[in-house]
């Protein structure tokens, strides 16, 4: 697979993603609710400055997405029960590179889940495989993506392609590798910045 094949970052992706609150055939209904985020001017933005965003109305099991760089960042706040998930498909050996070897995340974030604070994933919404916007699809156990062996994550609705909860790739479907994750830094408690390592690159 070529470079190329691998992102691609158009805007008509992201805002499928920013319209993908419902997946699948179950029509799992996903609440997203408005999160006040600090950014910058439209000009800014454009030319990649750090964005803000407040957790603090992320209910746990929610996603919000945001754009950075022109590209949609999923924040998930994980429950205890999307932590215990993970460890599952690992132990079930269902995931292609679970250490997180080949895909692209600062260091701070190449550990089991994949983040700074574990109750906060903190990813783009751009599939390894050629760039379309996988859904999320928290509903445990879904009957259309593998039932009881599924703990929740995302389904890429081009070609099929799965990822857990922390962006890791599941073995036998086109995406070569987990989900990027941007470069952030928690301000506080409950405001990350998106963009920035916080003067910490690793
Ligand atoms: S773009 Fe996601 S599976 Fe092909």
């Amino acid at each position: 697979m070529s470079d190329g094949e691998v992102v691609n970052q158009g805007r008509r992706r992201f805002l499928t993603a920013a319209t993908s609150v419902v997946g699948g055939a179950g029509a799992v209904a996903v609440a997203v609710p408005f999160v006040g985020s600090w950014n910058p001017s439209a000009k800014a933005k454009a030319a990649g400055a750090p964005i803000l965003i407040n957790l603090a109305k992320i209910g746990p099991g929610q996603m919000v997405t945001e754009e950075w760089r022109g590209k949609p960042v999923y924040i998930i706040r994980r429950t205890e029960e999307a932590l215990a998930g993970l460890k599952k498909v690992e132990e079930d050996a269902s995931i292609r590179d679970p250490a997180s070897t080949k895909s692209v995340q600062p260091e701070y974030a190449k550990n089991e889940t994949r983040s700074r604070n574990p109750e906060f994933m903190i990813m783009l919404g751009v599939c390894t495989h050629l760039g379309c916007a996988p859904k999320f699809r928290p509903d445990v156990g879904a009957q259309d993506l593998g039932g009881d062996s599924w703990q929740g994550g995302f389904f890429c609705p081009c070609h099929g392609s799965r990822f857990d909860l922390a962006g890791r790739v599941y073995k036998g479907v086109p995406a070569p590798i987990n989900l990027e994750i941007p470069p952030h830094f928690y301000k506080t408690d409950t405001v990350v910045v998106i963009g920035e390592d916080g003067g910490v690159a690793s």
